[in-house]
């Protein structure tokens, strides 16, 4: 892969706090976002995107009758950009096996727990009500298990005695929006790949959690 040449599309729901995250590191790294997918019309990184005059396009879950039509159609989509990484960036919907399996070891996920622990939502509340001491993000490559793909890379916050779940999403976010473009500079870099189900970083298998950011 030619390093300055790695094209990326991006999926989102809502925000797109980390896609601006992306959009901005874009400009000095060595990827270029072609195109911006959302499921939902309204979501805010839609206006981010077209901001930076790059394309979006809506697929709307709601105008498909049955989930894997959905994924069919997101995935012809995906596949007219011939991205070389598909990068999803608060996207929240389900994405069914077939799809998965299509984009299998070029596809990825950022969640804002330490993996294994807290995958699916509200994770901030779950790690507030388990005491926890310290939070965090992950990105991980996707792969049919929900927030269960090998980690590539995570970085870490201290939870607060008097945090509430919107200070510590915060403070997680901020982490987010470093790790996500340094993790798919990586990847631009042909530096990460996914074999037998694990990350590797420079053809090292990395551990559990993968690489311990500290940003
Ligand atoms: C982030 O916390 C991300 O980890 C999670 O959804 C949130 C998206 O935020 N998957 P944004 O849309 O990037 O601002």
């Amino acid at each position: 892969m030619e390093a300055t040449h790695c094209r990326v599309v991006v999926l989102i729901s809502g925000t797109g706090s980390n896609l601006q995250a992306l959009i901005d590191a874009s400009v000095h790294s060595n990827f270029k976002i072609s195109a911006v997918i959302s499921n939902n019309p309204d979501a805010k990184g839609l206006d981010k995107a077209a901001r930076d005059n790059i394309e979006t396009v809506v697929v709307n879950h709601r105008d498909f009758d049955e989930r894997e039509e959905f994924d069919l159609a997101l995935r012809k989509l995906i596949d007219s950009y011939d991205p070389d990484l598909v990068i999803l960036a608060g996207f929240m919907r389900i994405l069914g096996s077939s799809f998965v399996k299509h984009f299998l070891g070029r596809i990825v996920n950022i969640h804002p727990s330490l993996l294994p622990k807290y995958p699916g939502i509200n994770t901030h509340q779950r790690a507030l009500d388990a005491g926890d001491k310290e939070h965090g993000v992950s990105v991980h490559f996707v792969t049919e298990e929900l927030d269960g793909g090998p980690v590539i890379a995570q970085d870490r916050v201290p939870v607060l005695s008097d945090d509430t779940a919107d200070d510590l999403a915060a403070r997680v976010l901020d982490k987010e929006h470093l790790l996500y473009p340094k993790v798919v500079s990586w990847y631009a870099a042909g530096r990460l790949r996914l074999e037998n189900n694990a990350a590797l970083l420079d053809d090292e298998a990395l551990p559990p959690g993968g690489v311990q950011v500290h940003a």
